[in-house]
């Protein structure tokens, strides 16, 4: 029993479903965090945990970053909320214009929300509206990939291809359909960076435009990197040829880069890691440092022109939230990229990638590990299933980690790790040596 929990005398765990979480295996042993600083992370009973993972793919800056602590306490002072709709407060202008900078030309308009799941939708809405304003109304289907998590909201989990995300809710929304995912091991296993072979994987889009016709379709969305289903790095070429396919039919490419974002591949999009760029980029997390919760939604300027029709008093775009942009979000938005500026930190996984690439990879052949991936400051290590029981292992080191001081996640039975840039090389250190340790005492 935690500390809390001895000093309340009851178990107040009891009333909070907690999301994606085995409720009852942790509140029967929880594992509480009170405090972060810097790359690591306090638990109530006073451990340390390196933070191997950005707190959520987000906290890319690491933890209580003392400009960001400073902007969001002074923002709560000087203005805390202002309406979102019909009105506007200088630091969502600037914090725009900011961003906007750092995406590559043409990629110069963006609409705010709050997490990863609204940037999905809001980047579902605006390619079907779209269609609809340029004379292409047919163009109503959405095309998603197996294997792809793109949050948890109705669009996202109809375009996604997470199985036990998608199979209790229902119809979902109708007219989407899914190319395949990339995950080759055959071919792939242990591939350092982009794997070699898959590039053809892209024409199973042209396998949809037929089975469609190019004509009802109006958006394809992916990740550059697919994270949450265990770390799936684009083969070379495939991305390229994704892109070629939806210029030749006039559909729009979504790249969702909730994770990829903000420096995580050691460039500060995917978009300029692998030199493609669609024309709608979805994000969050990275935006803010994850302290406050907020996406951004980028498009061509195309797209934001099409849209700038009609009688001048009207709203052009019936979507929006009422904390889109909202004055602590921004203010945090703009401290964090002071910090990413001032620390180089967008650029900071490029110098840092080979050495994380030897340590991890430097993991193969130890038990249960069948498969080793890694791109920048993200790594993967798939463990073999125990039979009959998957995610079993997975949890099971997760768990271990947690008791050896180490932040991890892990989806089914991989591991994957996405540390705060700000990570140095004895960090590194740690945080393989702790892997391997793991791994040598897993059942
Ligand atoms: C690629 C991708 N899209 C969307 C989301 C959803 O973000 P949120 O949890 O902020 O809604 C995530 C979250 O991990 C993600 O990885």
């Amino acid at each position: 029993m935690s500390a809390m929990q001895a000093t309340s005398g009851t178990n107040n765990l009891e009333a909070l479903w907690m999301p994606f979480t085995a409720n009852r295996q942790f509140k029967k042993a929880p594992r509480m965090l009170v405090a972060a600083e810097g790359m690591y992370y306090t638990t109530d009973d006073g451990r340390k945990l390196l933070d191997g993972c950005a707190g959520m793919w987000c906290c890319n800056a690491g933890h209580a970053r003392p400009r960001i602590v400073e902007a969001i306490a002074n923002q709560a002072k000087e203005l805390d909320y202002a309406p979102a709709f019909q009105m506007g407060h200088p630091k969502s202008f600037e914090l725009a214009a900011r961003l906007v900078a750092h995406l590559p030309p043409g990629l110069d308009h963006v609409f705010f929300t709050n997490s990863g799941s609204e940037s999905v939708d809001t980047g579902l809405k605006i390619a079907l509206a779209y269609q609809r304003t340029i004379g292409q109304g047919t163009r109503t289907r959405l095309i998603g990939r197996e294997r792809g998590y793109h949050g948890v909201n109705f669009g996202g989990i109809s375009v996604g291809g997470i199985v036990s995300n998608r199979k209790v809710f229902g119809t979902l929304l109708t007219g989407v359909d899914h190319i395949r995912h990339t995950h080759d091991p055959a071919r792939n296993a242990y591939s350092r960076g982009q794997p070699e072979y898959g590039a053809e994987l892209a024409d199973d889009l042209e396998r949809l435009v037929g089975l469609h016709d190019a004509s009802t379709i109006a958006a394809v969305i992916v990740e550059p990197v697919a994270g949450s289903t265990g770390v799936l790095i684009p083969p070379k070429g495939y991305l390229e040829k994704l892109r070629a396919i939806c210029d030749k039919y006039g559909i729009l490419l979504i790249f969702d880069e909730v994770i990829t974002g903000f420096g995580r591949l050691g460039a500060p999009f995917a978009v300029d890691r692998f030199g493609v760029t669609p024309d709608i980029v979805l994000t969050a997390k990275g935006v803010t440092n994850g302290v406050i919760p907020m996406g951004a939604v980028f498009v061509k300027k195309e797209i934001y022109e099409a849209f700038m029709t009609g009688p001048e008093h009207m709203i052009e775009f019936f979507h929006g939230y009422t904390y889109s942009g909202n004055p602590m979000a921004a203010a945090a938005g703009l401290a964090t990229l002071d910090t990413y500026e001032e620390e180089g930190l967008l650029t900071r996984g490029t110098e840092l990638a080979d050495y994380f690439a030897d340590g991890l990879h430097s993991l193969k052949g130890l038990p249960h590990v069948v498969d080793i991936r890694n791109c920048g400051l993200v790594g993967a290590v798939e463990l073999e299933p125990i039979p009959g029981e998957p995610t079993k292992r997975g949890f099971a080191a997760f768990l271990k980690a947690f008791e050896s001081g180490l932040m991890l996640r892990t989806t089914g039975d991989t591991i994957a790790m996405s540390p705060p840039l700000i990570i140095e090389k004895p960090q590194i250190d740690f945080l393989f040596d702790t892997i391997r340790g793991i791994l040598q005492t897993l059942d």
